[in-house]
């Protein structure tokens, strides 16, 4: 989940390039304080060999990841009769990746494909998808239990959610502000897990991602397909050692990204339709939106700016311009993820993130799971100042896609039609405009009816391995809004059966 934009950075970012546009770094001093004060608990040193290991069940390694280990448990907690793991991925970086697994309700083990599942910000931990949107249960008001979420996604595959970078959720360590170096550290967690875990090696793996995972999705399958051309080409030279034999091409059988954000570029244009001009009563009026259009050419060459240079100096700029655009929406007090509903519960527009936060921070869950981390927080404002002062934000991910699909590997891009912040017209948009070998059959596709138990749960369209689809009466987080019809989605794309 969530949140591209709500929470306060945005709006002091939106703040303070709206006032003085000329002079955008002004805002440094209202984004710094936050950016510096390390109110994470962490930055803690805990090597693996200082960590405590008596509450693990076990302790993986392998000798071709000699600065890495994995510390496993066996929770019993949000769906009992399920076989779940938890614990971390160290290395010998101070570096803590926390995740929580559960296998498929209604598959055979062996057969059963993987997804990986990661929540955007950034700075959001997987977890409130978890308790939020897709996991086998669902957090209740006030956050001291759980119910079952019938559309839990580990029906047909199990699930790891997976909190990355570091210092979200319960992961903590060293601070990565980066999609691409969180990517390849995914890619090492992948290995070991894998390696840890012989009874799912046939698993076919599924990257999946929303919101800010529309930069996480790519640069993760990038670093696990790029691991694996590497790996391939080493072992038909004949040059692993020894240890190496223990890696393996992982299994990357596809890439989904959910209301993401991939090509800034395109999806700032979108805006004024979603919020002017959409399927649902428009949440502004026209002259607010005149005005958004208005400023798109200069955010647009802003953007291309970042897309060409690809450094913090062209990219800062490019977001704190066009996320000003978006103030006005800000204001209007309408949900930012869902213009339906007016936006209520703090930043983050719902108030269930209150109870995950209340769940997450009960010192009998911590201990239950093996955090380490005692002070839990669904979104990390550190984090997201530290993405957005590195320039991440407007960098142009969807380059990544390409060279995926032209390998072969899947890729599903999805949207709920009530999302504003990653909206999908946006989202349609941008794999319309994606260059790669099947844009112009894909661009002349029609949207058929994908139908859902009689009904029309959304369009989709379909070329090769590219699918898009848009989802009817779901905001930001499809899943919490659509349950049903977004376990249809996973299905079916799990099985490589077609939407229509
Ligand atoms: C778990 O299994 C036990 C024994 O079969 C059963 O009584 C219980 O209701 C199950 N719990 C859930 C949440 O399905
Ligand atoms: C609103 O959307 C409709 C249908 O997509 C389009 O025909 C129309 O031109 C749009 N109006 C404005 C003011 O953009
Ligand atoms: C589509 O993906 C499958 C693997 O699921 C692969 O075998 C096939 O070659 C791909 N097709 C194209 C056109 O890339």
């Amino acid at each position: 989940m969530k949140l591209l934009a709500a929470a306060a950075g945005l709006i002091l970012a939106a703040r303070a390039a709206a006032s003085p546009a000329q002079h955008p770094f002004l805002a440094h001093h209202d984004v710094l304080p936050a950016f510096f004060d390390t109110g994470f608990p962490a930055a803690r040193n805990a090597t693996p060999s200082l960590v405590s290991n008596a509450k693990w069940s076990k302790i993986e390694t392998m000798a071709a990841l000699p600065n890495y280990q994995l510390r496993i448990k066996q929770p019993k907690l949000c769906a009992e009769n399920t076989t779940q793991y938890s614990g971390y991925l160290d290395t010998d970086e101070d570096r803590h990746f926390f995740f929580w697994f559960f296998e498929a309700r209604k598959a055979k083990r062996e057969d059963a494909p993987i997804v990986l599942w990661m929540n955007g910000g950034p700075g959001c931990s997987s977890f409130t998808g978890l308790l939020m949107e897709l996991g086998p249960c669902r957090v209740e008001e006030g956050g001291k239990t759980t119910s079952t979420n019938e559309f839990a996604w580990n029906d047909q595959a199990h699930v790891i959610f997976l909190d990355q970078p570091l210092n979200v959720g319960y992961s903590y360590g060293k601070d990565v502000f980066n999609s691409m170096a969180a990517g390849k550290d995914v890619y090492s967690f992948l290995q070991l897990f894998y390696h840890s875990f012989p009874e799912y090696s046939r698993s076919e793996l599924h990257v999946f991602g929303e919101s800010y995972g529309g930069h996480y999705v790519p640069a993760t399958a990038k670093a696990i397909h790029e691991g694996n051309l590497a790996f391939s080409a080493k072992q038909e030279a004949g040059l692993l050692s020894a240890a190496e034999h223990e890696k393996r091409v992982l299994p990357l059988t596809s890439i989904g990204i959910g209301n993401g954000l991939s090509d800034a570029l395109t999806q700032y244009k979108y805006y004024s339709t979603m919020a002017c001009n959409s399927t649902y009563p428009p949440v502004l009026k026209q002259e607010q939106c005149d005005e958004m259009d208005r400023s798109y050419p200069t955010c647009a060459r802003l953007i291309n700016a970042c897309y060409k240079w690809q450094n913090v100096l062209a990219c800062y700029p490019a977001m704190m311009y066009c996320n000003s655009m978006l103030m006005k929406f800000q204001e209007s007090g309408t949900n930012p993820y869902d213009v339906r509903i007016p936006c209520t519960g703090g930043n983050l527009c719902y108030p269930i993130m209150a109870d995950i936060d209340a769940y997450l921070n009960n010192p009998d869950v911590q201990a239950e799971l093996g955090s380490d981390v005692k002070e839990f927080t669904s979104c990390s404002q550190k984090v997201y100042s530290g993405f957005m002062l590195s320039g991440d934000w407007m960098k142009p991910y969807h380059l990544e896609i390409p060279p995926l699909l032209e390998a072969g590997i899947r890729v599903l891009v999805y949207a709920g039609d009530a999302d504003f912040i990653c909206n999908w017209y946006g989202n349609k948009a941008w794999t319309e405009a994606l260059e790669w070998s099947g844009r112009s059959e894909f661009g002349s596709e029609k949207d058929a009816d994908w139908i859902v138990k009689g009904k029309a749960a959304g369009e989709a369209r379909t070329y090769k391995n590219f699918s898009f689809v848009r989802i009817f009466g779901a905001g930001h987080m499809a899943p919490y809004d659509q349950g049903q019809n977004l376990l249809d989605m996973l299905n079916r794309w799990i099985h490589k059966k077609a939407f229509y």
